[in-house]
């Protein structure tokens, strides 16, 4: 790894697609290899999917959303601006739901399709909502997609906050800014019902 002057390696987070390292200002992030590729493939593959998570989060910036400057892209790293602030997990309220709602309606209005949206991939820093993680974010116009984000979302409330129902109806009202809302919240719920349905005839996953 290339030493960087005074840059002190704070923390790293191991999780299933990418190795984050948090340095006093700047963050790491190294997407790692699939085993189970052929490993030119997955280079390849890497490299690509690194380069359209960068590209993602300069998008969703231009348009509006709160996001880490990307600082350099070299193969399957992205170098980006470290957010301080507070984990949206442990600030969770109606507000800063329906600020989520806000967020969420200006990514889907740009064809941005998050593809995780939950408190663990957003800090609240300077009176913004952060989107940092956009590691399996895509491009895409239809509702369907945009109503897989919308339930990740709700399902991530359910599972983390008693309060979820007050949480979602706040959220909702901040994702009206959206003109195709409707349109995604409908098919949010039929999503649901489609999970419940399959989990009373398999059981819970
Ligand atoms: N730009 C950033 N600024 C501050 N913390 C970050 C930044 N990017 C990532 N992190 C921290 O690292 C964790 C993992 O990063 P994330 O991009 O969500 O990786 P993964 O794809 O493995 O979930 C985040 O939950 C957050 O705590
Ligand atoms: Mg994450």
């Amino acid at each position: 790894m290339a030493v960087r002057l005074g840059m002190v390696l704070e923390q790293v987070y191991l999780g299933g697609e990418a190795e984050v390292r948090i340095y006093e200002d700047i963050v790491e992030k190294i997407r790692k290899p699939k085993r189970y590729r052929i490993p030119q493939l997955d280079e390849i593959l890497r490299r690509r999917r690194t380069k359209m998570e960068a590209k993602i989060i300069s998008m969703a910036r231009q348009n509006g959303v709160a996001t880490p400057i990307i600082l350099d892209v070299e193969g399957d790293k992205i170098v980006m601006e470290r957010v301080k602030g507070e984990p949206v997990k442990k600030i969770m309220s109606p507000d800063i739901s329906k600020m989520i709602g806000k967020a969420v309606a200006k990514l889907h209005k740009a064809g941005i399709v998050h593809g995780d949206i939950t408190p663990m991939n957003m800090i609240y820093s300077n009176g913004k909502i952060y989107f940092i993680d956009f590691g399996l974010a895509f491009i895409e116009d239809r509702i369907e997609p945009k109503g897989v984000d919308v339930h990740v979302y709700f399902e991530s409330l359910k599972a983390s906050f008693d309060n979820w129902r007050e949480l979602k109806q706040a959220f909702i009202e901040g994702y009206v800014e959206y003109a195709k809302a409707k349109d995604v919240l409908k098919r949010a719920e039929e999503i649901a019902k489609r999970g419940r349905y399959v989990e009373r005839i398999t059981g819970p996953a």
